[in-house]
Order: structure tokens, then C-alpha cells, then sequence
């Protein structure tokens, strides 16, 4: 019987159906074992499609890097939204934000464009800017104040510094904290981040099992860490907070207004947003550092860049105070960093783009294919084939800090696969309308911390030969990858 239930026959015109051999979960520990091997040998096997069973679920995996653009041109038969709603309600604990389930209208997918891009990301920037200094240079959370070498994670140094700057740019400052700090109340602020840190790492510890839909009751610790977090964005204590992003401002507003949700539910919404902001960001400002540190032509070219474009915008680095500054157009004219960025993404980032099939259609493949799809299905794509790939990036495990340069020292865009030129070559952020709202900021702010860190401190390897560590694959499917282990650095700041 169990054999049956749940595995289904290929119909004419359908792609090459693997059911697997367990009943009910189909191929799913071969899958989550190593995800790219198992594409690679589907692809070898299939070429362009296959369909998997994966833990009840029938997936079309579209293996083609040529046919990414078909999906996209034939988006109306492919909804992008229903995903990621339902695994943002399942993992984070909130009602859904679906407008079809009725507890909301708010189109939330166009807040996020409108507070995270435009003239939003400018006043992003402008304060991830002021907080990465404040973080760096004035708070303890670096013990800066002698110039003696501090020995450190690399990974817990990002962390401590993205996470801490990030969540006071999106959630703004405490109100009593502003203007004339005090230092008491000054520390007493930086620890309730801490203990914000703990909690998050905590909780996210186990997102990859709620996202695989393990009930959070399993896990004690982390359940408590959620439950902490979102207590930590109520409104009511949301409203003592100043100078915070317009994308808060505007879900507050909006979750009040257009929400049946209740005080814990729309805390719940923030934390959702909390847990995006950073969850990527901070393994991806790791491998951005790592590789670039490792790398001498790489660390010389960053900081050549670094020291041109603040040259050009007249300032000068000091420890007396005054903050450096570098607005939009000052960021996207550096070229090298956003090239080395890339090439830290494309190595690290292992994410899955998911639609749901809407109707029953006849999908079009590049060139002659075509397959009959059933709705409800999922079409997935594995943009880590592509990033790896041989054909398309020469020599696919080895960091080039110019593989995105043109000869120019432009951004590159040019990459081909079987002698054709590749619209989607680079997709850590995602694909067409279901794209990261907040790439923008993100690339900006691993920026600002690049250009901040080769602008005030010296930094070295313990130990210069040491090996990368490995990409944990527990995460793969969820974005980018965090390393097995941390790697001791140590770093000083700079004569002034
Ligand atoms: C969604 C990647 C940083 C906000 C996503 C998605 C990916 C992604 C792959 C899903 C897209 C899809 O399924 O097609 C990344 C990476 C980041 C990053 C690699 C850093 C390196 C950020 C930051 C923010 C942000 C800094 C906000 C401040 C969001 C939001 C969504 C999202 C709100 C959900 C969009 C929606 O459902 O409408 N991100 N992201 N991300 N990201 Fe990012």
C-alpha cells in the first residue's frame, strides 16, 4: 500500500519522473546528501528536466542554464509568491501574509521594493554606514582602544559586526540612547544586541528542519530563542526606537492598518525580515574578507580601489571622530569589490529557486522540448549548477577576484555555455520577479564593511597557508552557505 500511495506515473509528454525507492519521501536523502552531484548526474542522465520525488513533493528540476530564460518568459504559468509566503508563516510563526488567506491585503512582496530600493536604499546606506563605525571604532565591540593585535574568529568578527550594525539600520535605535549617549546606557543597548546575536544564532540553528517542516516544538532552545526575538520587535517596543528603516516603518504601519494579526504575529513579521537581512549577509561578508585576504592580488587591488575613490571624494581616514562617508555612486563606482563580492557569492551560494506551477500547461524549453506540467507542481532551479560549472566559469572552484572584470575593468557580463551567450550566469539573489528585494543593500553593505576594515585596520591570517574551510552543506537550498569552522585572524588599527 505505501508503496503506492504518494508516487505517481509518468503521463505522456511529462519529463523523466524519478520516484525513488522510499515510499513517501522519493529521493530525498540522495537530494539533501549533495545536492549538485544529484542534479549533475540527473542532468547526465536526462539533459534538460527531471522530475523528483523529494519528501511528497514532485519537483521539476530545469537543469539547462539555457532554459532559465523560458521559465521567466513564461512566468504567468509560475507564482514565485506562494513559497516563500508559506515558508516565511511556517518557519517564523506568523499567520500568512497571503492576502488569499484573509489575514491580510498588504501586498507585501511591493513593500519590500518600494523600502528597500530607490530613494530607501540612499538613507540605508547613509546610516549602515554611520553604524559599521559606530560598531568598529566607538563601541566595545572591538577592543580597539590600544593599537596592540587582537586575535579573532574571522566568522564571529563579521557576525558580531554585520549583525549588530544591520539590526540597528533596520530597527533603529533605542530613543533614550540617541543624542547624548551616555556610556551606561550606551552598553546597556549593546548587550540586549548580544543577547539578540545568541538568539538568532540560536534559531537559526534550525531553520533549514522548519523550512523542511519539522514542527518548531522539537526543538526547545530555539523555539524559546524565536519566541525571545520577536518579544524584542513588539510594536510597543518598536515605538522607542528612532530613526528606523522605512521598510519597518511601513510594515508596522501596514500590519496595523491592513492585519488581522495579533501583537506576537506581527512581531513575527519583523523577525521574518530580521532573519533575511542577515542570514545571507553575514556568511557572505565572511567569504567576501576570507577570500580577498588570502588572496595578495586581490587585497591590493581592493585597496588601491578603496583608496582611489575616497581620494576622489576628498577625505582623508582619522580616528578623531569624524566618520567616513560614501554615498551610492561612490559604492557602485567600485568595480573590484563588486567583482570580488560576486566571486565569494558565486562560490558560497547554494539556493533554490522554487515556483508552483498555476494550471496545467505545456512548458517550452530552449530549442525544440517540450513537457506537459501538472499544477500545483513545483519547478525548481539549482543556480549552483551553473555557478560551478566548468564550461561556464573556467577553473569553477578557484577564487579569481577579476572573473567579473572586462578588460576595462568593468563589470563583466559576458558568459557562455555550448557556444551561446548566458542570460543567467549569476543568481545568488535569485531570478526574475522573484528576486532578493534587498540585493541592492546587501552588495552595498559588504562593501561598506570592506572599504571601512582595509580603511582603519591592518589585518592578518594566523596562519597564512591555512586551508579554506568547507561549505557547510546542512544549509543547501537556503542560500549562502556558512564555513564547518572559523578561521583565527588577528587585526589592529592602523597608525593614524
Ligand atoms: C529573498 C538572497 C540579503 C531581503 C531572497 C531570496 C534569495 C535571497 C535567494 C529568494 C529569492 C527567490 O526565491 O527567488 C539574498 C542574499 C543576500 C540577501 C544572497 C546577501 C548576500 C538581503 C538583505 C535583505 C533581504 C540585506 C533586506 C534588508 C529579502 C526579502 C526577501 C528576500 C524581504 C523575500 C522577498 C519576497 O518574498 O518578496 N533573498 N538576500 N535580503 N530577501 Fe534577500
Amino acid at each position: 500500500f505505501w508503496l503506492i500511495v504518494g508516487t505517481r506515473r509518468r503521463r505522456p509528454e511529462e519529463p523523466p519522473l524519478e520516484n525513488g525507492i522510499i515510499p513517501y519521501l522519493g529521493c530525498i536523502f540522495q537530494f539533501s546528501s549533495n545536492p549538485l552531484e544529484f542534479l549533475r548526474a540527473r542532468k547526465k542522465k536526462y539533459g534538460q528536466i527531471v522530475t523528483c520525488k523529494l519528501a511528497g513533493r514532485f519537483i521539476h528540476f530545469l537543469m539547462d542554464p539555457l532554459s532559465y530564460h523560458s521559465m521567466i518568459r513564461q512566468g504567468k504559468y509560475f507564482d514565485w509568491k506562494k513559497f516563500h509566503l508559506s515558508s516565511s508563516a511556517k518557519a517564523f510563526g506568523h499567520d500568512s501574509m497571503d492576502p488569499s488567506d484573509g489575514y491580510t491585503t498588504e501586498n507585501v512582496h511591493q513593500t519590500f521594493i518600494k523600502t528597500l530600493q530607490g530613494d530607501s536604499l540612499e538613507s540605508l546606506i547613509e546610516n549602515m554606514m554611520e553604524n559599521l563605525q559606530l560598531v568598529m571604532l566607538q563601541s566595545n565591540a572591538l577592543k580597539v582602544a590600544s593599537r596592540e593585535w587582537q586575535t579573532d574568529g574571522l566568522y564571529a568578527f563579521c557576525y558580531r559586526v554585520m549583525f549588530e550594525s544591520g539590526y540597528l539600520t533596520l530597527f533603529g535605535k533605542e530613543l533614550s540612547s540617541q543624542g547624548d549617549m551616555n556610556a551606561a546606557k550606551q552598553e546597556a543597548q549593546r548587550a540586549l544586541i548580544l543577547n539578540t546575536l545568541e538568539n538568532f544564532k540560536e534559531f537559526d540553528k534550525i531553520f533549514p528542519a522548519l523550512v523542511a517542516g519539522l514542527p518548531i516544538h522539537f526543538f526547545k532552545a530555539a523555539y524559546r530563542a524565536r519566541e525571545k526575538l520577536a518579544e524584542g520587535l513588539l510594536h510597543e517596543h518598536l515605538k522607542n526606537r528612532g530613526n528606523m528603516s522605512d521598510l519597518i516603518s511601513l510594515r508596522m504601519f501596514l500590519n496595523d492598518t491592513l492585519s488581522t494579526f495579533d501583537d506576537m504575529g506581527k512581531a513575527k513579521t519583523h523577525l521574518s525580515l530580521l532573519w533575511a537581512s542577515q542570514a545571507n549577509t553575514l556568511p557572505a561578508t565572511f567569504w567576501s574578507i576570507l577570500y580577498t585576504i588570502r588572496n595578495p592580488d586581490a587585497l591590493r587591488a581592493a585597496t588601491d580601489e578603496v583608496h582611489r575613490v575616497l581620494e576622489k571624494s576628498g577625505q582623508k581616514v582619522s580616528l578623531d571622530g569624524k566618520h567616513i562617508s560614501l554615498k551610492r555612486e561612490e559604492l557602485e563606482d567600485m568595480s573590484v569589490l563588486d567583482s570580488i563580492i560576486k566571486e565569494a557569492l558565486r562560490l558560497s551560494s547554494a539556493s533554490m529557486n522554487i515556483r508552483v506551477a498555476t494550471e496545467d500547461f505545456t512548458f517550452h524549453l530552449d530549442g525544440k522540448e517540450s513537457y506537459n506540467i501538472r499544477k500545483g507542481d513545483f519547478i525548481a532551479l539549482y543556480p549552483q549548477m551553473v555557478h560551478l560549472d566548468p564550461e561556464v566559469y573556467e577553473d569553477p572552484l578557484t577564487f579569481k577576484y577579476d572573473r567579473f572584470l572586462d578588460e576595462n575593468g568593468r563589470e563583466k557580463t559576458t558568459f557562455y555555455y555550448k557556444g551561446r551567450k548566458l542570460k543567467y550566469y549569476y543568481m545568488p539573489f535569485g531570478s526574475g520577479l522573484g528576486q532578493c528585494p534587498g540585493r541592492f543593500f546587501a552588495v552595498n553593505e559588504i562593501k561598506q564593511f570592506l572599504c571601512l576594515l582595509f580603511s582603519y585596520f591592518e589585518m592578518e591570517l594566523v596562519d597564512k597557508n591555512v586551508k579554506l574551510p568547507t561549505l557547510d552543506q546542512s544549509r543547501a537550498g537556503l542560500g549562502i552557505l556558512q564555513p564547518t569552522h572559523d578561521i583565527e585572524f588577528k587585526y589592529r588599527l592602523k597608525s593614524p
